[in-house]
């Protein structure tokens, strides 16, 4: 008897529990509310570092993330920022992932439901997560996110990815210019490789190449992903500024100057097919600074040839972006060439003006606004 009692009475609490505890919110990855950026595959993995997702949601209090096995293993980082803050660094993992959202937010509180963005990204190049849930609290809500006017497209190597920093591509310019600009980002960068096709660094593809595939040159290391694919640059939210730089590990890899020469102009005729209007910021390299305040430089000329011989040539809406000078030897880690978080801050800082000299305004505010 007494038995059959306490098993009612707990039948009746979990009945109660039931009612008040909603179950959580779960969202699947073909929503279309789901903001996709970067480079996605058909299990939705991510390839390339800075590619994720945003999110807009009402009422939200709770996220996580459930990652499928072929998430790299044992985990990944990944950048968090809520409501346009900070870039936080959170450590995710095949199974489900509690993601905090007490990060640096930039909304006050209210009494009323307000709503998040969460912007989510990878941050290394070799890393890759396949998304299988999002679970949201009870009563979030998804909403449409409105992306920025703006988006920046960079392509490039180490110098771009924020090779060195201890959170890589959240904390290098392109993302921190993309920030200032209230732009969305997509970095196409590949950490080692070379402009010309060609092994570099382990990359078993150039950037000439690997741009145009949908995955990084890591599917070579990939054993359950070891192939690559076409692009389907329809599935890009349009980029409306490209920015270029590559070249230092070509000079590493013994590239000649008539050959990189060769490259660059080559490269820039197929971006300019994909982006006929868009404007093409190439960055000559800051180069390798010295303690006593000069610089070792390679390719000297070269990059400045080839953009001149493409605006003699008709094309005036490609513009040479020279960094020499920007950076010094305390902006750079002990191999001379990779920026610190002080180098990578300066550089951004030069690249903002010069910029905003060239006739680009940061947005007033992000469209998707909250609270
Ligand atoms: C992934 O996690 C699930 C449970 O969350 C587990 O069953 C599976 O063995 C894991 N797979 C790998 C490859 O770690
Ligand atoms: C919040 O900002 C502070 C100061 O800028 C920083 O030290 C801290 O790491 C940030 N926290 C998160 C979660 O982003
Ligand atoms: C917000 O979500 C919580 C549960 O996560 C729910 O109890 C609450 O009613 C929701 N508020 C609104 C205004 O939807
Ligand atoms: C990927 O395939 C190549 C042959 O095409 C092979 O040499 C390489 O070892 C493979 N990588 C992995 C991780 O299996
Ligand atoms: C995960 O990897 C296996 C091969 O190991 C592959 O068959 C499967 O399609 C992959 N899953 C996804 C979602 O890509
Ligand atoms: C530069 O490299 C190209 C391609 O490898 C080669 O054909 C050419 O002879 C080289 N030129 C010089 C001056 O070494």
């Amino acid at each position: 008897m007494k038995s059959f009692v306490t098993a009612f009475v707990a039948s009746v609490l979990a009945g109660v529990g039931i009612v008040n505890a909603a179950s959580p919110k779960v969202i699947y990855p073909n929503n279309p509310l789901i903001w996709y950026h970067g480079r996605w595959d058909s299990g939705y993995g991510s390839w390339w570092p800075g590619t994720g997702f945003n999110l807009h949601v009402e009422n939200l209090s709770s996220l996580s993330l459930q990652l499928g096995p072929n998430t790299t293993s044992p985990s990944v980082n990944i950048g968090v920022s809520v409501n346009y803050g900070e870039w936080a660094t959170v450590a995710v993992q095949n199974g489900t992932n509690v993601i905090p959202l007490s990060g640096n937010s930039t909304v006050t509180d209210s009494s009323r439901p307000t709503s998040t963005v969460v912007r989510i990204n990878v941050q290394a190049p070799e890393n890759n997560i396949y998304l299988e849930k999002i679970i949201l609290n009870s009563g979030a809500r998804l909403l449409r996110y409105t992306p920025s006017k703006l988006a920046f497209q960079f392509i490039g190597d180490s110098l771009s990815s924020g090779y060195l920093l201890p959170n890589l591509i959240d904390g290098a310019w392109p993302i921190q210019i993309s920030d200032y600009f209230k732009a969305e980002p997509q970095t196409t960068v590949q950490p080692g490789a070379c402009l010309t096709d060609i092994l570099c660094w382990g990359n078993v593809h150039g950037i000439s190449y690997q741009f145009f595939q949908l995955e990084a040159t890591s599917y070579y290391y990939n054993a359950n992903h070891n192939y690559t694919t076409d692009w389907d640059f329809r599935r890009d939210y349009r980029p409306t500024h490209i920015f270029f730089q590559a070249g230092t590990n070509d000079n590493y890899w013994k590239v000649n100057a008539t050959e990189i020469h060769t490259q660059y102009d080559e490269f820039f005729t197929k971006l300019r097919r994909l982006y006929p209007r868009q404007p093409i910021f190439a960055l000559t390299t800051w180069g390798y600074p010295n303690e006593d305040g000069t610089y070792a430089y390679f390719y000297e000329g070269v990059l400045e040839d080839v953009v001149a011989n493409k605006r003699a040539n008709g094309d005036s809406n490609i513009f040479l972006v020279n960094t020499r000078g920007w950076v010094a030897f305390d902006d750079v880690y002990e191999d001379r060439t990779h920026l610190n978080p002080q180098g990578s801050a300066k550089l951004a800082a030069h690249l903002e003006d010069w910029l905003k000299n060239w006739g680009l305004q940061p947005q007033a505010k992000w469209p998707t606004t909250t609270c």
